[in-house]
């Protein structure tokens, strides 16, 4: 009998559950440690250099390092770093610093013990312009309001209709070309969970399923295209982006996050 369902939402037992918190704690840690070196004049490659040396430090591996996501590009790197109007995906490099007023996604997945444990966060860089934070401020809310309406019984829709309900008034718009997505031994499997969506349809969600709710919130139109490296996806009107994305799993009574780190993010 195969061990991992490949249709159904990924659901697991209460051990795979605790691997789970162990990836996720990981993952929240290097989170926090990419947090202190964030500044003007440091390059996104040194960023890629410190998440690498934490992860195999560990006894972990990067879920990103040669990930094909299906498509025939391996990823290059061990984190993805998407400055300013990256939505996501974006290849860290020694030639690319950071400079002030920037605002930086940093998104690591360690592998420990086969289990994933996949976070984000957007910093802010320097001295940020009043509308970048209040996009920042926004996108972690959006997290926030998510993560808050998961519970047994809930649908996948509820998801989205809350992340909705909480942009709309902001004016900022909702990437749709990305979605959230079960994990656990995998790094991408069922469902899909859109940022966006209505209340009542889709999956309805249960104790053990464990999934990332990640949504990218854009300043201007939601579009996206793509860089010619395969990986890198930007805004189409170039203005920014911003994301953040915790790992969880649907408990009795509501959901664990495990990838909650020494940032206020995370606690709903
Ligand atoms: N961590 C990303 C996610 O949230 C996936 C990155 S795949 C990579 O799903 F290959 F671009 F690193
Ligand atoms: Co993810
Ligand atoms: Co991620």
């Amino acid at each position: 009998m195969a061990k991992t369902r490949s249709r159904g939402p990924v659901t697991l037992t209460p051990r795979e559950v605790e691997g789970m918190r162990k990836a996720g704690a990981l993952a929240a840690r290097i989170l926090d440690e990419v947090a202190g070196m964030v500044k003007p004049g440091v390059s996104t490659g040194a960023i890629n250099d410190l998440v690498d040396r934490l992860t195999r430090e560990a006894g972990a591996t990067s879920g990103p390092y040669r990930y094909t996501g299906g498509g025939d590009t391996p990823f290059p790197k061990h984190c993805c770093t998407s400055v300013n109007e990256v939505v996501c995906h974006g290849i860290p490099s020694e030639k690319h610093l950071l400079r002030d007023g920037d605002i930086v996604n940093v998104d690591v997945t360690p592998v420990l013990d086969g289990y994933y444990g996949d976070t984000s966060r957007t910093f802010l860089v320097g001295r940020v312009a009043p509308e970048a934070r209040r996009l920042v401020e926004a996108t972690e809310g959006a997290l926030k309001a998510g993560i808050r309406v998961v519970r047994p019984g809930a649908t996948v829709g509820d998801i989205g209709a809350a992340i909705q309900a909480f942009i709309e008034p902001t004016g900022f718009s909702i990437v749709r070309q990305f979605a959230g997505h079960g994990i656990g031994r995998v790094f991408h499997g069922p469902p899909s969970i859109a940022h966006y969506g209505k209340a009542g349809t889709g999956e309805v969600l249960a104790p053990g399923m464990t999934f990332t709710i990640e949504p990218m919130i854009n300043v201007g139109d939601w579009r996206c295209r793509m860089l010619d490296d395969g990986w890198t996806a930007i805004t189409a009107d170039r203005q920014l982006s911003a994301q953040f994305e915790h790992t969880l799993t649907v408990t009795e009574s509501g959901c664990e996050i495990h990838t909650v780190g020494k940032d206020r993010i995370g606690v709903p």
